[in-house]
């Protein structure tokens, strides 16, 4: 292992150089414009995934955007690992908010990153995470200490839904086939706690259309005698939250898993910084469902939002109009025992039962996932949590995170193995909006620590 991290330290460099060369490839799944470079990126990947050692490396199409496929395998007695991560991501609009441009990648110092992080879109959601595992492979593949067989996945829709992945995964259950998950796509506490994820929520996502007059009225003639779309899609997103930031949908926590008090108090141990998580997004308060510490509202407990809402005249200068029809998108993000698919029904069934009789209501589901759980004292937790502190020099916690990976429940369920998220980044990376970045103080411990995970792993 010493000469492996050796091998490590002499090409962190060049490492940096590599990640550099993928983050000026603009492979956002959401856009069609930008399939060419999602065609490219996966071919570069692929070339990476072959140059540090993998074997039987493929570019794999599906109905959609290529995964990248690659093993190396030594023993059939030895456990194997498979690597997951994904080469797409998020579009990087609003472009003019970013401080340099999204595909132009720089290293610049930061209060949280004095050693400097990288800035483009992509830097921590994923392409800094799953290349820090080809990096570690290439590392333990140069000083001959891979103890274990090895298989990685690269897609190219998780942004998007992962959809084609999970007929891939379907198809392809021997080819799969593993004792255990290993993904970089979360973040930790703090670069002062470094943490294990223990827990993803699920997501349902619905669209919703509130129809009113048959065309657009002219708000003189007919304002103020008809129903207006844009009042009632307001008045029921906000019915959707009560006074104590309980979710009123009937049925919503029917089966929301009770975290015990004691987990609760074990969760809390971590320094719950409210002044700094305030500061950090520019707010003097913070709210939620009462009863529940700011930790547990972005982990334990489910949530509602609307996530965009639309109508009318949003032009230049004024046009004086009462719209046919209102738009929102609204996610929900799902704790165990919940299912999108009984979220969604008791969203829709809700949802219509709160709209007037005068206006109609559709409701349209788009890609949901199941919540996911990797309980702390289980043997690929443990691993995790030994390769951490010993590339940390501390001590590792358990932490749940609010956001969602839909495809590790799906992996449990077909391939029968668990997902370590054994993830890097920070919260304040800006994932998803502009000027994310990634430090290179996380980058580098990722690449250390993903050897002595395979180390422990194997060894049990
Ligand atoms: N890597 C994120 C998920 C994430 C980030 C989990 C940080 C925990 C901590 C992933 O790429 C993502 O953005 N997932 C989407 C869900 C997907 C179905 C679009 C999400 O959480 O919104
Ligand atoms: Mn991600
Ligand atoms: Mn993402």
């Amino acid at each position: 292992m010493k000469n492996t991290l050796e091998y490590i330290e002499e090409n962190k460099p060049r490492f940096v150089e590599e990640l550099i060369s993928l983050l000026k490839i603009a492979s956002v799944s959401a856009d069609p414009a930008f399939k060419n470079e999602v065609l490219k990126c996966a071919d570069e990947v692929a070339k990476f995934l072959k140059s540090a050692g993998a074997d039987s490396v493929e570019v794999c199409k599906t109905a959609g955007n290529p995964i990248v496929y690659g093993e190396k395998f030594l023993n059939k007695d030895l456990p194997t690992i498979l690597v997951y991560g994904h080469y797409d991501v998020q579009p990087a609009d609003p472009i003019e908010l970013w401080t340099s441009p999204p595909f132009e990648p720089v290293i610049k110092k930061t209060e949280l990153h004095p050693e400097g992080a990288i800035f483009a879109r992509g830097s921590a959601d994923d392409k800094g995470q799953f290349f820090m595992h080809l990096k570690a492979f290439e590392a333990m593949m140069q000083t001959d200490s891979l103890p274990c067989n090895v298989k990685f996945i690269i897609e190219g829709e998780e942004e998007v839904g992962s959809e084609n992945l999970g007929v891939f995964v379907n198809e392809n259950k021997e080819k799969l086939s593993c004792d255990v998950i290993l993904i970089s796509d979360t973040h930790i506490y703090s670069n002062d706690q470094p943490t294990v994820t223990t827990g993803l929520r699920g997501l349902s996502y619905v669209e919703v259309e509130v129809e009113g007059p048959n065309r657009d009225l002219h708000s003189g003639l007919y304002g103020g005698s008809v129903p207006n779309p844009i009042h009632v899609l307001s008045r029921m997103i906000a019915k959707l939250i009560d006074e104590n930031g309980r979710i009123t949908i009937d049925g919503f926590y029917d089966n929301v898993e009770e975290v015990s008090l004691e987990e609760r108090g074990k969760m809390n141990e971590l320094r719950d910084d409210q002044e700094h998580f305030k500061k950090s997004i520019g707010l003097n308060g913070v709210e939620g469902e009462n009863g529940f510490t700011t930790l547990e509202r972005t982990s334990i407990r489910p949530t509602l939002d609307a996530n965009g809402i639309w109508g009318g005249y949003i032009g230049e200068g004024a046009k004086t109009v009462i719209p046919s029809k209102a738009y929102a998108k609204i996610s929900m993000r799902l704790v165990p025992y919940q299912t999108p698919e009984e979220i969604t029904e008791k969203f829709t069934t809700y949802f219509k039962k709160i709209a007037p009789e005068n206006v109609k209501v559709k409701v349209t589901p788009h890609h949901g996932g199941m919540p996911y759980v990797l309980p702390s004292d289980t043997k690929e937790f443990l691993a995790a949590k030994k390769a951490m502190e010993e590339a940390f020099g501390k001590e590792v916690l358990p932490y749940r995170s609010g956001g969602s990976i839909p495809i590790t429940s799906m992996f449990e369920k077909v391939l029968n193995a668990k997902s370590v998220l054994m993830g890097f980044g920070l919260d304040s990376d800006a994932i998803h909006s502009p000027n994310e970045h990634y430090g290179l103080f996380n980058f580098y411990k990722g690449i250390q620590s993903i050897p002595l995970f395979f180390e422990y792993y194997t060894k049990g």
